[in-house]
């Protein structure tokens, strides 16, 4: 534990129309929530599931930010090719500033485990002092992209939060 230094508030925000009805049990949120937990840096405060309507996300997304309610939100879902897989439209809507790295090492990494990997249309960005990154919806896919983000997500934060300092590497 790192009492004398605050955690990285995070936000997890599932997105499906199945779950949000609760026609179906999301397993993708709490794996995120577990391997967060298993990192004392993060601090999951807030989780929730919407339907895939954009508005839905978008007001979550907007409220979190917005209210500095958390620094790091990661969505889990919607981010393929069903006509329904909007998480990353919604992302785009309400980003100020494109943060692609994330994404980009998710799909590159991704490519090494699954060719499925190229279907995942998932984005990120910042918005206010909030970095958003959207995840793929199966529990396997969002448990191997949080693993290839982890190692420059306290960084990433730290830069976002105002940290002057330089960076090592
Ligand atoms: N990325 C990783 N690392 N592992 C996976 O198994 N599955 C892919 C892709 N990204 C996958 C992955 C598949 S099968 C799909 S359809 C897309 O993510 C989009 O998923 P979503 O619509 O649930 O967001």
């Amino acid at each position: 534990m790192r009492p004398e230094v605050e955690k990285f508030k995070t936000a997890i925000l599932t997105i499906s129309d199945r779950g949000a009805r609760g026609e179906r049990q999301d397993l993708s949120g709490p794996a995120l929530k577990k391997r967060l937990g298993e990192d004392d840096r993060f601090a999951v405060i807030v989780e929730k599931i919407v339907s895939d309507e954009p508005s839905e996300i978008e007001d979550a997304l907007v409220v979190w930010s917005d209210q500095k309610v958390v620094d790091l939100i990661l969505t889990t879902g919607g981010t393929g090719f069903s006509p329904r897989d909007l998480a990353p439209e919604a992302t785009a809507a309400v980003i100020e500033r494109a943060a692609p790295g994330f994404a980009e090492a998710m799909r590159a990494e991704s490519l090494k485990i699954t060719p499925h990997a190229m279907i995942s249309r998932a984005i990120s960005g910042i918005r206010k002092l909030t970095l958003i990154i959207n995840f793929p919806g199966s529990p396997k896919a969002a448990c191997e992209c949080l693993e290839i983000i982890m190692p420059a997500l306290p960084h990433a934060l730290q830069k976002l939060a105002g940290d002057p300092s330089d960076c090592g590497s």
